[in-house]
């Protein structure tokens, strides 16, 4: 078992949160997570409201076990009567994506919810923990979605000297494996957040050709493009990412962008297998650059298993590698 402040905070038995993620992260793999002892967490930005309350209906059907609702802040629409739904829901945690969630966060707190946001950098950390935001994702480049430009490595530990000692934070971007895991706690991470790796999943939700897209993709083959919303957004490479790299003055600004892609057909994002139309080289089949470590899909149960058991002989394994001897002894100058 690995405890931290984050199961602790969560009341989970593990430290393993999934993403939420728009198109992926719906009522079967969200309750597969949670019922496994990690953390689910619904995402929500491609929902309808009343298909977000069905989700929430049914995670909870599934199991007892605490989850989440992930929103984008910078998404048009209602805000304070979405987080309403999901206080309605019975949802334990909000997490905001793009953007501190200021105007939510007391609604939160007075019916016992925690509010999570993600950063992508050490102000915005900042910024969501003076906001009264409960914990932290920081989120390297790496990471499949929309992203930053700074890498989890050093991202990390530079949130957890600038916020750690009021909130837990969580790692997020390029963790496919335990030993992310144990890097993440050896950064000062109380757990992480993983959202590529979910999507090899029998219980994800997925577009035609993006599971086998995800399977047979190196790690180079992932490219950060504007091409589906206006924002930067992590996907693999294709004919339609291709085509903006070299048209960069045809690119618009979110949501612009959006309404773009939506029209020539290449984002079906909230779509699933029996979507027609989708034409993988123009499809934003969003990952991130731990997709090269993907072999096969493996029941999320699994791998909430996995992550922790592997985790767990790493940091007994690297404990191993302290030895008392002339450094250890001397006096620190
Ligand atoms: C398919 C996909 C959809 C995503 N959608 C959202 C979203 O709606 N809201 C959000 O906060 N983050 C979203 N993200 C980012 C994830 O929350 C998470 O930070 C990221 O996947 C972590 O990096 P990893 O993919 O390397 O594990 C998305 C990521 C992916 C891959």
């Amino acid at each position: 078992m690995i405890k931290t402040r984050l199961t602790e905070l969560l009341r989970v038995e593990h430290p393993v949160m999934l993403a939420g993620m728009g198109g992926v992260s719906y009522h079967r793999l969200v309750a597969a997570v949670s019922e496994a002892g990690g953390f689910g967490c619904l995402g929500a930005s491609t929902m309808s409201p009343e298909q977000m309350v069905e989700e929430m209906a049914a995670v909870r059907a599934a199991t007892t076990k605490p989850f989440g609702v992930d929103l984008l802040t910078a998404m048009p629409g209602d805000l304070v009567g979405q987080v309403e739904r999901i206080i309605e829901g019975g949802a334990s945690v909000f997490v905001a994506g793009l953007g501190v969630p200021t105007k939510v966060v007391d609604l939160c707190h007075a019916h016992g919810l925690l509010v999570v946001n993600m950063c992508g950098k050490v102000e915005h950390a900042r910024r969501a923990v003076d906001a009264g935001c409960d914990l932290v994702v920081a989120q390297g480049t790496e990471a499949g979605g929309h992203t930053g430009t700074v890498a989890t490595f050093p991202l990390v530990p530079q949130v957890v000297d600038a916020v750690g000692d009021r909130v837990p934070v969580v790692a997020a971007g390029g963790i496919v494996d335990g030993r992310g895991l144990a890097a993440a706690l050896a950064l000062g991470a109380d757990g992480v957040w993983v959202g590529t790796r979910f999507i090899a999943t029998p219980e994800a939700r997925g577009l035609p050709g993006y599971k086998d897209r995800l399977l047979a993709s190196r790690e180079d083959q992932t490219v950060i493009s504007r091409a589906y919303s206006g924002k930067t957004m992590r996907v693999l490479r294709n004919a339609y990412t291709d085509y903006f790299e070299q048209h960069p003055d045809e690119l618009r600004p979110f949501p612009d962008q959006l309404r773009r892609s939506l029209g020539d057909q290449a984002f079906h994002l909230g779509g699933d297998e029996q979507t027609p139309g989708v034409d993988p080289e123009k499809e934003g089949y969003p990952a991130g650059q731990g997709v090269g470590a993907l072999r096969e899909l493996v029941p999320a149960g699994e791998l909430v298993r996995r992550f922790v058991a592997e985790a767990e002989a790493v940091l007994a394994k690297t404990a191993g590698f302290v030895q008392a001897g002339p450094l250890a002894s001397q006096p620190a100058s």
